[in-house]
């Protein structure tokens, strides 16, 4: 084999890797997330939140948003993923974590003014092909049940809800801190993606 080809299969084989790693679209990419992102992601999941504003539950958008900690935690786990615009800058993460045997989607944001292009599902996507490859068997979280962009949407993604009971203590741990933090219990459920 000559050395044009050796390097023709060479530039080939990275191309295969990077499409692999990355969606990249004219709108946006999707990566691991970097340290730098951090501090960025307030201001995504703040801006996400005011979705909520549109079906009355303003109060999630005025609420706290994730702990730095659980941020950095994720991250240095290598479960934190980021969608960023071409100038590299964040507009979305999805981050998680091990929970009872579980992959945990702790949260999906987008900022608002990205949302509806196919995002939230690229995030998802990049997610779910790097936990299974990890070992992981299935994907959960909890969610608004009935609104459009929760429940219904999970479920398009092939995800189905699951009695909490049936998933153990910590799930309904999450469920009663979500109690108490003003959530309606009774909208609320737990989802399983089964990968
Ligand atoms: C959930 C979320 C991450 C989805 O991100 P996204 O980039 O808009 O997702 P996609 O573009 O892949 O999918 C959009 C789909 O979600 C649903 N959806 C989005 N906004 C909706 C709305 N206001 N009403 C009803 N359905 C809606 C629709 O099915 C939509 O598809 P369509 O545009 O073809 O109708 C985003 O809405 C968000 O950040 N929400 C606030 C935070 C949140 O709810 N996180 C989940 C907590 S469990």
């Amino acid at each position: 084999m000559d050395s044009l080809s050796i390097l023709a299969m060479a530039a080939a084989a990275v191309q295969q890797r990077e499409s692999e790693s990355l969606k990249t679209t004219a709108e946006f990419s999707i990566r691991r997330a970097q340290s730098w992102d951090l501090p960025l992601l307030e201001y995504v999941e703040r801006s996400a939140a005011e979705i909520f504003r549109t079906v009355n539950l303003g109060f999630l958008a005025d609420g706290e948003t994730l702990a730095p900690e659980v941020l950095e935690a994720m991250y240095q786990a290598d479960h934190l993923w980021v969608a960023t615009n071409r100038f590299d800058q964040p507009i979305g993460f999805i981050g998680g974590e091990y929970l009872s045997g579980n992959f945990h989607i702790v949260e999906i944001s987008v900022a608002k003014e990205f949302q509806r292009k196919g995002i939230g599902k690229a995030l998802m996507t990049a997610m779910v092909e790097h936990v299974s490859r990890e070992g992981y068997k299935s994907v959960t979280l909890t969610t608004y049940r009935n609104l459009g962009f929760n429940g219904p949407w999970y479920s398009r993604l092939g995800f189905f809800e699951v009695n909490p009971h049936d998933m153990g203590r910590e799930y309904l741990d999450i469920l009663a801190s979500e109690a108490q933090h003003g959530l309606d219990v009774r909208s609320r459920c737990v989802m399983r993606k089964i990968l």
